[in-house]
């Protein structure tokens, strides 16, 4: 019998209107003086307005750093830890998606740790724990409000960069659907397969557990049963609340897990052509689920199952493979095309990309559960041109 570990952020509180609570749970963390990090795509919608208003109303001395852009570079850390630096708050939030609460939780740890903060690229490498940290997440897609993950873009080499550590897990993640009412359908399709990515590979992965299998099987099926009816509709505040909850358990089970090799071609095709993380392990997973199939088809059948696919009676393999209909027809329906070549990334660049995806990526690579190398990517890549 193997030991078992399961962590995740100190509490999470779901519900309509629970962004009410924020005020109470910043005071309950010792908080005073608090520092929203958001963006203004945030503010512009209001969402900021609203979250500041609970703060003040809790008397807390509320500031803002509302400069976070998409696929966050190192820079945007920088001038948001300077603006931390002169707020000095007792407690930091995190609001937006994964980009501001990436940021949010960098910049706690950063406030209690001397830096640079290159030093603190890879795997437990940040001495102590941060300010305590409340995230509220306005996507339901990255899961980040319950992650030990923050990914940051690193403009000088043109890749992203991953920073794991146990002190970037919140002390509290506000999952409130309304939050999310606004977002239009194709960042609801993209964020959410992006959930969808993470609970399919961290439930395919090779360091899954009882736990996160959990969580990932109930994410598959609430994310299939819920989010044509939310792209086809933003209002349908049931449909929000589903995948709000299924982004944040796909969150809580790849935290334990890592994502494989879908995130890892995601992590290098975005470094270089700038495209959305969500869209890119939207139309990159069909063909990892493809390569991985054989190497655990039970998982595979259970996956079918839970995208509502028909596996009665069928032999195992054609069970399996449904699995993979069912993720293609998703995309379908939520106009997502799955060809590399859609996306103007140029053939003659599969070699590098192959390598480097392989070669720099091995946190994500070595949770794939079929072993890969650059040949088979480059195979898989061809492939789906
Ligand atoms: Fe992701």
């Amino acid at each position: 019998m193997t030991t078992e570990i399961f962590k995740s952020a100190g509490g999470v509180i779901s519900g309509v209107g629970s962004v009410e609570t924020v005020g109470r749970e910043a005071r309950r963390l010792g908080g005073r003086k608090v520092l929203v990090i958001t963006d203004r795509g945030i503010k512009s919608a209001g969402l900021l307005e609203t979250v500041t208003a609970v703060l003040r109303a809790s008397d807390l001395r509320v500031r803002v750093f509302d400069g976070i852009e998409p696929n966050p570079e190192t820079g945007v850390v920088q001038a948001c830890l300077e603006a931390a630096d002169k707020a000095k708050p007792e407690v930091v939030i995190g609001l937006g998606g994964g980009s501001a609460m990436d940021v949010a939780k960098v910049t706690a740890v950063l406030l209690a740790n001397p830096g640079p903060l290159t030093d603190y690229f890879g795997i437990d490498r940040i001495p102590a724990p941060g300010v305590p940290v409340v995230l509220i997440p306005t996507t339901a897609g990255t899961g980040s409000e319950v992650t030990n993950i923050c990914v940051l873009t690193d403009p000088k080499r043109r890749v992203k960069v991953g920073i794991v550590s146990d002190h970037l897990l919140a002390r509290c993640a506000i999952l409130d659907p309304t939050l999310t009412m606004g977002m239009p359908p194709l960042l609801t399709a993209t964020t959410g397969m992006d959930a969808m990515s993470h609970a399919l590979e961290s439930y395919t992965g090779s360091r899954g557990s009882v736990f996160t299998d959990t969580l990932c099987l109930k994410a598959i099926e609430l994310i299939a049963a819920n989010l044509r009816q939310a792209f086809a509709n933003g209002e349908n505040l049931a449909a929000r609340q589903n995948l709000l909850n299924a982004s944040c358990m796909a969150g809580m089970a790849f935290t334990n897990t890592q994502n494989a090799l879908a995130h890892a071609l995601a992590m290098t095709i975005g470094g270089r052509y700038h495209l959305p993380h969500g869209l890119l392990c939207a139309f990159i997973m069909p063909w990892v689920m493809e390569y991985n199939l054989l190497a655990d088809p039970d998982k595979f059948v259970n996956i079918a199952r839970a995208l509502g696919e028909n596996t009665d009676g069928l032999p195992r393999m054609e069970a399996a493979r449904l699995a993979v209909k069912g993720i293609r027809g998703l995309l379908g329906d939520l106009g997502i095309s799955c060809r590399l070549s859609d996306y103007d990334v140029p053939r003659h660049e599969i070699p590098t990309l192959a390598h480097e995806a392989v070669g720099t990526q091995q946190r994500l690579v070595s949770n794939n559960p079929r072993k890969v190398n650059v040949d088979d990517v480059v195979t898989i890549l061809e492939a789906n041109f």
